[in-house]
């Protein structure tokens, strides 16, 4: 373990077997339906959970990252999310899976799904590693059939690893901690 970790919430093996429940979810909810899928990570966070979901994922899919930023260096979302790189992808008449690796405050991924509702998505899901509820600000609406995928429930401590950092480290942990408090207070 990291000397700067206090503590694993899930090793990667807990994580990976997570990981093929989310997919295998998705593989049965978008094998019947008509239109074009494609999962949108978003960047940096969202990653190594993308690359591993998608490996999981047996249906043809598009993969697109955009760039939503709002904590920069710190540990608090200053509440103003912007889009600081765009989609390459086309999303208009298509199925939309927005990839996090963790829903905090809420106000990355109501942004998020607002631009690509606006955009024309026929839908927009959301498949988030972790989801720490007790910090939730903002609420936010699925598009159309749209639906969200859950890894984990996160208890209310600041976690890096796998995609999550603090100030840009710690992300390449493969499995998620609790980072000690001396080291971000
Ligand atoms: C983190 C995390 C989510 C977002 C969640 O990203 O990866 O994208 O915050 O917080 P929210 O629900 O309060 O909006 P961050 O802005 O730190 O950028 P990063 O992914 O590059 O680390
Ligand atoms: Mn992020
Ligand atoms: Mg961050």
């Amino acid at each position: 373990m990291d000397a700067d970790i206090d503590r694993i919430l899930w090793t990667a093996s807990e994580i990976s077997d997570r990981v093929s429940s989310l997919a295998s979810e998705i593989n049965r909810d978008f094998k019947e339906k008509g239109c074009d899928l494609v999962v949108v990570g978003v960047a940096t966070g969202a990653f190594m959970f993308l690359a591993d979901l998608v490996r999981a994922i047996e249906i043809p899919v598009a993969v697109d990252f955009v760039r939503v930023e709002s904590y920069g260096s710190g540990t608090e979302s200053n509440g103003m999310p912007r889009i600081s790189s765009d989609l390459k992808v086309d999303v208009s008449g298509k199925h939309v899976i927005v990839v996090e690796d963790i829903v905090d405050t809420g106000n990355t991924l109501s942004c998020l799904i607002s631009y690509l509702k606006s955009k024309g998505a026929c839908s927009v899901s959301v498949c988030t590693f972790l989801d720490k509820p007790a910090r939730r600000r903002v609420h936010f609406e699925l598009v159309g059939e749209g639906k969200i995928y859950r890894g984990f429930e996160c208890p209310d401590y600041f976690v890096v690893g796998y995609g999550m950092d603090f100030a840009e480290l710690y992300r390449n942990l493969p499995y998620v901690g609790v980072l000690k408090p001396e080291m971000h207070t």
